[in-house]
């Protein structure tokens, strides 16, 4: 069933709702998501290597250097003993250079703290060198499977755009809200939740877009509360 264009709070998007919302995404996710490499793999290590790099850095872009990165530093001990500088080169080209020098320090910190294991709970998680909100719930989701929500820009760009249009996504207040509202639409279990938060990000980056967004394709258009006014542009 369509839904009147309204932009409910998070606590109005109701449960049936909520329920279309998952089955369309996770059915598109399934047929359109890209293959990616940290997608293929469980490892927290390699999971939060792709999650600190993709931060502000393309897909593509960060591909070489995700390779290029982990043949030279497999695994955390091997990063934790490593120089600064050896990480700093390993680094060259992605820019924001201060998200490799936390990654060092977390290395070193969890290695003589937490005996090279990487935390699975986002509050932990959000205690380390370097992890905000964002990396905290990729890392327990994606590495841990844990039943954890995640807003990065294109999440908060997709739920603004479906369900609360009149929402400022860079305001305080917006961002918590659609914090709430990515909680609420989280599935029951934690496997599932790996896949709906891929589904999420896959959504924002191939058909959400923020400058042209392919409402044609958009497995969540008849629930959208934006489509009218994309579509309607010359
Ligand atoms: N950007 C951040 N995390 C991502 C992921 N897991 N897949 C694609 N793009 C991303």
């Amino acid at each position: 069933m369509a839904r009147k264009k309204s932009a409910p709070a998070a606590d109005s998007i109701s449960v049936e709702l909520a329920t279309q919302f998952r089955r369309r995404l996770h059915r598109w996710y399934r047929v359109h998501s890209r293959d990616l490499p940290w997608r293929q793999t469980r490892d927290p290590y390699r999971i939060l290597i792709s999650e600190l790099m993709l931060q502000q850095t393309q897909v593509s872009r960060v591909l070489d250097f995700y390779r290029r990165f982990l043949d030279r530093f497999p695994d955390l001990h091997t990063l934790a003993k490593a120089r600064p500088q050896r990480v700093l080169e390993a680094w060259e080209g992605l820019g924001y250079y201060a998200r490799a020098r936390n990654l060092h320090k977390l290395a070193q910190h969890v290695t003589t703290t937490a005996d090279g294991i990487i935390p699975s709970e986002p509050e932990q998680l959000r205690a380390l060198p370097g992890v905000g909100a964002y990396t905290a719930g990729a890392v327990a989701s994606f590495a841990y499977e844990k039943r954890a929500a995640l807003v990065d820009t294109n999440v908060a760009r997709v739920l603004q755009r479906v369900f609360a249009p009149e929402l400022d996504p860079k305001s305080g207040p917006g961002l918590r809200r659609l914090w709430d509202m990515a909680n609420r639409l989280l599935p029951r279990t934690g496997k599932v939740t790996w896949t709906h938060n891929q589904a999420l990000m896959e959504l924002g980056a191939l058909v959400c877009s923020a400058r042209s967004p392919k409402c044609g394709a958009c497995p969540v258009k008849r629930i959208c509360a934006s489509v009218e006014r994309f579509e309607q542009r010359p």
